[in-house]
């Protein structure tokens, strides 16, 4: 399986206190099955002050360290990036990662507040060529009460990102209704561990991967545990990443107004 949402890296932010840590991680993520891991740090202004100057030599030093320990695990770059007035020029610039490079990264609404307008705030993100990915939706506190404005963000071209530990339970009722809505409108992109350590917040997707097959078939989980996170890292089309929402387009429909929208945004590169 491929993870592209993990707090590894030691000492950078509240994920992995020591490379100790950050090894300890891997070992737990390869015995669950994940072969490939994005490195994705809070960038946070103010709290946490990451730049791909923090995060690429960090990412490089942890590679050297598990290759040396013969840990099968890939990781990749990227980050876990808050909204900010200047994200679309700090992307372009390269000082916040996108994921491997690509033109997709990690974008984490706050928790507490629903920003005001942030559908066009994503909005710009898109047009200036910018994927954001909403990690893990089912956990902002507001998402239950505004769960027009997660639709809406769907629609508009941006990936939601679930967590696997809200789908097990691990983040209690509300996170788990709500993932289960998500996955049930057929929202839902794919699944990520948001990992930070190795007690509760693990590196690991078996459990969440093995309830999606159990419900919705094995094609589906491969889909949401490794062929689009794949096609992320590989920077394909948006419309290989995004799903067609059950209520929007039926079984064997045409196309849904999410994909007919980003490939009109896309429609030239
Ligand atoms: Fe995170």
């Amino acid at each position: 399986m491929i993870d592209l949402h993990s707090h590894i890296l030691s000492a950078l932010d509240d994920g992995a206190t020591d490379v100790a840590v950050s090894i300890a991680m891997a070992r737990i993520a390869v015995a669950d099955g994940i072969t490939h891991m994005a490195c994705t740090p809070h960038i946070f202004p103010g709290k946490y002050n990451n730049s791909a100057a923090t995060i690429l030599p960090a990412m490089h030093s942890l590679q050297a360290m598990l290759d040396a320990q013969s840990i099968p695990l890939t990781l990749y770059s990227g980050a876990d990036i808050h909204i900010a007035p200047d994200l679309v020029e700090r992307l372009k610039n390269g000082e916040a990662p996108t994921l491997n490079r690509t033109r997709y990264f990690l974008l984490e609404p706050p928790h507490e507040i629903l920003p005001p307008r942030l559908e066009d705030f994503a909005g710009r993100l898109l047009e200036a060529g910018f994927v954001p990915i909403i990690t893990h939706p089912e956990r902002l506190s507001w998402a239950g009460r505004h769960f027009d404005v997660i639709q809406r963000l769907a629609d508009l071209g941006c990936p939601l990102q679930l967590t696997a530990d809200s789908l097990t339970g691990g983040f209690g009722a509300a996170a788990k209704q709500l993932s289960e809505r998500i996955l049930r409108e057929g929202r839902a992109s794919f699944f990520a561990s948001d990992a930070h350590g190795v007690s509760w917040r693990k590196p690991v997707l078996s459990s969440a991967f093995a309830l999606v097959a159990g419900k919705y078939g094995q094609e589906e989980a491969e889909r949401m545990f490794r062929h689009r996170p794949s096609a992320i890292l590989s920077n394909a089309e948006p419309g290989e990443i995004l799903p067609s929402p059950r209520e929007v387009t039926g079984a064997g429909g045409e196309p849904g107004f999410t994909r007919r929208l980003v490939d009109r945004i896309f429609r030239n590169g």
